[in-house]
């Protein structure tokens, strides 16, 4: 298979979909991998990183496009990304085609087969190629809660370990899932007090098992968040409910309760936030100020650590493009049923229900376009 990988073209989007050893090894089981020329500079990959590994560097996205079996991306293709997919191609990458319309009309318009990162299951119920992001989100929280923190930055002048003599910072995470148990792990490592609140005795019982000597956990309940508010020096919302915005679970009015100069980190911003002050900020402007408690709400933090993220994306994502490459998506997504999951569209049709449920277009089950001729 040709697989083509061009540059991410969504503003601010540093990360790529191909990483040089991921061709290579593509390129080892006898595939061709066509980069785009300084597709992998925002993440720390040069041409020449590409071309060791055995890739043909290519001038242009058009060309890409024109040619490629297989394009490999990181972000939802933009407009004009779009007006260049064939009939006979698949695309393989985040889509997130729920809130997304216009995107879906014209995925559905190209005639192309679309496999959604954010959509391929596991065995345990899980989001294989969406946990990366929320393992880097999670280990991201207490490193820019900690900056936050700092009295130049608005914050309440803690350091997150405290020193001999001085107590560390007290942190609260809301939500022990994948970002919340990241989270938790760093900002224990960094020495701080940490205390994880979730709703699933489950989970907590897990937490208990693995953690209970590194960070401490309790139940999710308002009364059980207003007391652990006032005494914290930073609270990272990680909370998820999925197919719902996030719920909120610290209204305005707690602000006053809480301790001037804490730090909220709201990981959940990209479902809405779960703090009633939340609202959406960028890398460039991460931090602002309600009540004197200071937010930091950026909706894409994996951004700001875009070789790390690529890395470890092009990790989770490796075995499924090549199986896509040495199979072909038919007898891929036959041979694997998760990766059937991340099937969204083929062949002129929505092949998931979800999607089609949100946005009120007809859909063809994914077993009936895998029988298609
Ligand atoms: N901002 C970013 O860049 C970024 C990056 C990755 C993930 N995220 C977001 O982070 C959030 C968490 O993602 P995740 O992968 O950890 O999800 P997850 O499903 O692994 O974990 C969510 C946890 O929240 C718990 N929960 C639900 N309601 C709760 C409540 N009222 N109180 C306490 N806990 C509650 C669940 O039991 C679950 O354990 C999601 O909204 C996700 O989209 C944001």
């Amino acid at each position: 298979m040709k697989i083509g990988c061009p540059t991410e073209i969504k503003p601010q989007e540093f990360r790529v979909g191909l990483t040089p050893n991921a061709a290579q090894e593509a390129i080892g089981q006898g595939h061709q991998a066509l980069v785009q020329k300084g597709a992998g500079i925002g993440a720390g990959f040069s041409d020449e990183d590409y071309i060791a590994a055995g890739a043909v560097m290519i001038d242009t996205a058009e060309e890409i496009f024109a040619t490629a079996d297989m394009i490999v991306k990181v972000k939802e293709p933009q407009a004009v990304e779009r007006k260049m997919l064939r009939e006979d191609q698949l695309l393989f990458t985040y889509l997130h085609l729920a809130p997304d319309p216009d995107q879906t009309n014209d995925l559905i318009a190209s005639g192309c087969t679309a496999i959604a990162y954010e959509t391929v299951t596991d065995n345990h119920g899980g989001l294989p190629l969406l946990a990366p992001m929320s393992e880097v989100a999670g280990r991201l929280a207490p490193q820019v809660g900690s900056w936050t923190l700092q009295k130049a930055n608005g914050g309440r002048g803690v350091l997150m370990g405290g020193v001999p003599g001085v107590g560390p910072a007290k942190v609260v995470v809301i939500g022990g899932g994948v970002v919340g148990t990241h989270a938790a792990k760093i900002a224990a490592g960094m020495g701080a007090d940490v205390t994880v609140l979730d709703r699933s005795i489950p989970r907590l019982r897990y937490l208990d098992d693995v953690f209970g000597g590194t960070f401490k956990n309790q139940y999710s309940t308002a009364g059980a968040t207003a007391e652990l508010i006032q005494e914290a020096d930073m609270v990272i919302g990680a909370v998820l409910i999925p197919g719902a915005a996030a719920p909120k679970l610290i209204s305005r009015a707690q602000l006053s309760t809480m301790k001037p100069g804490a730090a909220l980190v709201d990981v959940a911003i990209d479902q809405g936030g779960c703090f009633e002050t939340s609202k959406a900020t960028t890398h460039a402007d991460p931090v602002y100020e309600v009540d004197g408690i200071m937010h930091y709400c950026v909706a894409n933090m994996p951004g700001a650590v875009a070789r790390t993220s690529t890395i470890a994306l092009g990790n989770a994502t490796l075995p499924f493009m090549l199986a896509l490459a040495n199979k072909g998506w038919r007898q891929a997504c036959t041979d694997d049923p998760h990766l059937l999951n991340g099937l969204n569209v083929h062949a002129g049709k929505l092949t998931y229900s979800a999607v089609g449920k949100a946005l009120g277009i007809d859909v063809t089950s994914p077993q009936l376009a895998l029988m298609a001729a």
